[in-house]
């Protein structure tokens, strides 16, 4: 017993859980992600599960992504993306939704399933469907050798090593970095980027390590907000754009291991419901870097002023016009627009992390949860 408990000492090392220790790790493990494969001073990205099969990709008239959880948030983020980058169609689906829909699935679809575990049975039984219909189906997994990676034509790996929290970080991060890649390989190859931009995202995206770094920085500040916040029954989480998908990651990241109520909202649609629930009780998050709709944002954070909520914002550092108005700020560094989920999500990540271990909640086995879901 006693060594049982050494050795998981020495596997979190020195860290107190699980789930630090793999934020902590997101730095590392996204330079994994990208190493070999992505050479901005070459204007080099490549990946050989996407040379091998580009012609796919290139014929594709629409990319399908299924996943559950928060790999399918990783895939919201990727639509964006892939639409802005390589002017392909993109559809997220639910797999569990999809494998019961009889869906529309065509040959010349391309189905991207995306698992950290590989093991998930509704995105498996997700990518058996559309291989009977024909679709070319490509596989973004964590685990080597798992069931999707097998059952899959095609795939790139995350290489973000063994993620053992139940509640999932550097997999989403490494899923986003993979996804932001193949994005840039396939702008590339279409022509729908142009040349200054797309070596301009090889060296933001090169240098996203070290920003997440700068980002894991905010440990402190988002330690004091949690503490602030701790007793919350409800939390709302808002953004825009690529940031939407990081709101619904945030929310989920919090309810997962605090079991505290959160929604994750576009800024947007916030005055079609839930701006009924907004009073002095209500934090809302929102995350508002100075590039994609700031304005936007910045009228939603007066909104929810003017009715009390309490305002935990994400910016940009060196933001004035936000800081004037919340009650906290967070500051990010600065980088190109479709990369800032890469960095927003770390703060909300700490944020939750710390208030599930001031609620005494059990961070990195969650009740109920369970890391890798193989029955539907
Ligand atoms: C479970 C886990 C989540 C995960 C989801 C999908 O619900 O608790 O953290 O996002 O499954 O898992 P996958 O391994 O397919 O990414």
């Amino acid at each position: 017993q006693e060594l049982q408990m050494n050795l998981e000492q020495i596997e979190k090392g020195g860290y107190e859980h699980f789930m630090l220790k793999e934020i902590y790790e997101q730095p590392n493990v996204i330079k994994d992600t990208y190493r070999g494969r992505l050479l901005a001073n070459k204007g080099i990205v490549q990946m050989a599960g996407i040379e091998d099969n580009i012609e796919k990709f290139l014929n594709a008239e629409r990319i399908i992504i299924v996943a559950c959880g928060t790999s399918w948030h990783a895939g919201l983020v990727a639509e964006y993306i892939f639409e802005e980058f390589a002017r392909i169609p993109v559809e997220v689906e639910y797999a569990s939704e999809f494998r019961y829909r009889n869906p529309i699935i065509n040959p010349k679809d391309v189905v991207i399933a995306i698992s950290q575990s590989g093991e998930t049975a509704d995105t498996l039984a997700a990518i058996k469907l559309a291989k009977e219909k024909g679709a070319f189906v490509f596989g973004v997994c964590n685990v080597v050798g798992s069931s999707i990676s097998r059952e899959t034509h095609a795939g790139a790996y995350t290489h973000a090593g063994p993620e053992i929290g139940v509640a999932s970080t550097k997999a989403f991060t490494t899923q986003i970095t993979i996804l932001t890649m193949i994005s840039l390989r396939l702008a590339k190859a279409k022509g729908t980027m142009s040349n200054s931009d797309f070596h301009r995202y090889l060296q933001e995206l090169e240098a996203i390590p070290e920003k997440v770094a700068e980002a894991l920085a905010t440990n402190d500040i988002a330690k004091t907000i949690a503490s602030i916040y701790k007793d919350a029954p409800n939390c709302l989480y808002l953004g825009r754009g690529y940031n939407f998908p990081v709101a619904l990651e945030g929310a989920l990241k919090l309810k997962e291991i605090s079991y505290i109520h959160a929604e994750g909202y576009p800024a947007a649609e916030m005055k079609h419901g839930p701006i009924a629930l907004i009073d002095e009780k209500m934090p809302v998050i929102v995350i508002a870097p100075k590039q994609g709709h700031y304005d936007k944002v910045v009228s939603n954070i007066q909104e929810i002023k003017s009715r009390s909520g309490k305002i935990i914002a994400v910016v940009t550092k060196g933001d004035t016009q936000v800081k004037k108005l919340a009650d906290h700020v967070i500051e990010i560094p600065d980088t190109a627009e479709a990369l800032t989920p890469l960095l927003t999500t770390i703060p909300l990540q700490l944020l939750s992390y710390h208030i599930a271990v001031m609620r005494g909640c059990n961070v990195d086995q969650p009740r109920n949860l369970a890391k890798s879901v193989t029955v539907e």
